[in-house]
């Protein structure tokens, strides 16, 4: 299974923090963003790993993680995303690399307590479809929020006013080849872009997703400068991917 960091967009939320630097660039704790979505990826056992990045500042990533070799890989590869339209439109810059591969897509700011290598493994045992993760979280309509029947999910909203679930899809996916396929029929939403919900509710309808719920902390922390302070305590508190 190949692995993505998507790192993309233009982090408006964050400015003026993001005027000059890529929000994937900004220190949580004493890292930057970037180096714990990578290693999500690295603890989940997977080697083979590109980086989507966009935005004024695609070169300071090169100086930032160079071959890989810091973080135990051969090498990394970088691919650039013109403009931000979307997850799913930096993802679908992935195809040539994932050649016919599953994918595991980290969002690049977001940050996790633990290691999914059984939610990994699981998924390889998979014969096809995606799987996504979810969490209980206070304030859902921030979010993809899952409708739930049982532990199955049966539909995604993006951003739902009123959340049929307290729960949050979060920025963790896991995609068979047929996602590109997916992304190709999709239309542009409201915001302009191309939702990774809607080819997660693809794979819903045609009764391909798996759903688990993530152990341990979960922060989105490139969606608020508030997050992106709560990150940083979280990371103090109780460590983060091994990253010491
Ligand atoms: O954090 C989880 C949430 O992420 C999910 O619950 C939502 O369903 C999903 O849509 C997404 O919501 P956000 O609105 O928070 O996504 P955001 O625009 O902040 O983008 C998240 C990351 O995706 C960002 O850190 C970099 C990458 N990205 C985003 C855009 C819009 C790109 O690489 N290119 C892009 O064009």
């Amino acid at each position: 299974m190949k692995g993505v960091v998507l790192a993309g967009g233009l982090g408006t939320r964050l400015l003026p923090l993001t005027r000059i630097t890529n929000k994937h660039l900004l220190p949580i704790f004493d890292k930057p963003m970037i180096y714990y979505p990578l290693q999500t990826l690295i603890n989940a056992g997977i080697d083979d790993i590109m980086i989507v990045t966009g935005g004024n500042n695609a070169g300071d990533f090169l100086k930032l993680l160079g071959n890989g070799r810091q973080f135990g890989l051969k090498d990394i590869s970088y691919t650039y995303q013109e403009g931000e339209g979307g997850i799913a439109e930096a993802l679908d810059l992935t195809r040539n690399f994932a050649d016919g591969e599953k994918v595991l897509i980290v969002l690049g700011d977001n940050i996790i307590e633990k290691n999914i290598i059984k939610e990994k493994e699981d998924f390889e045992k998979q014969k096809e479809g995606a799987k996504i993760l979810i969490k209980k979280v206070p304030h859902p309509s921030s979010f993809g929020v899952p409708e739930l029947e049982g532990n199955k999910v049966i539909g995604i909203e993006e951003k739902p006013e009123n959340p049929k679930t307290d729960h949050a899809v979060i920025g963790i996916y896991m995609y068979d080849s047929r996602v590109f396929d997916i992304i190709e029929t999709l239309e542009r939403s409201d915001r302009g872009e191309l939702e990774i919900t809607d080819v997660n509710n693809a794979y819903i309808k045609d009764g391909t997703m798996t759903c688990s719920v993530l152990d341990g902390w979960w922060i989105d922390a490139g969606s608020s400068p508030e997050n992106l302070a709560e990150a940083t305590q979280l990371v103090i508190k109780t460590g983060a991917n091994n990253l010491t």
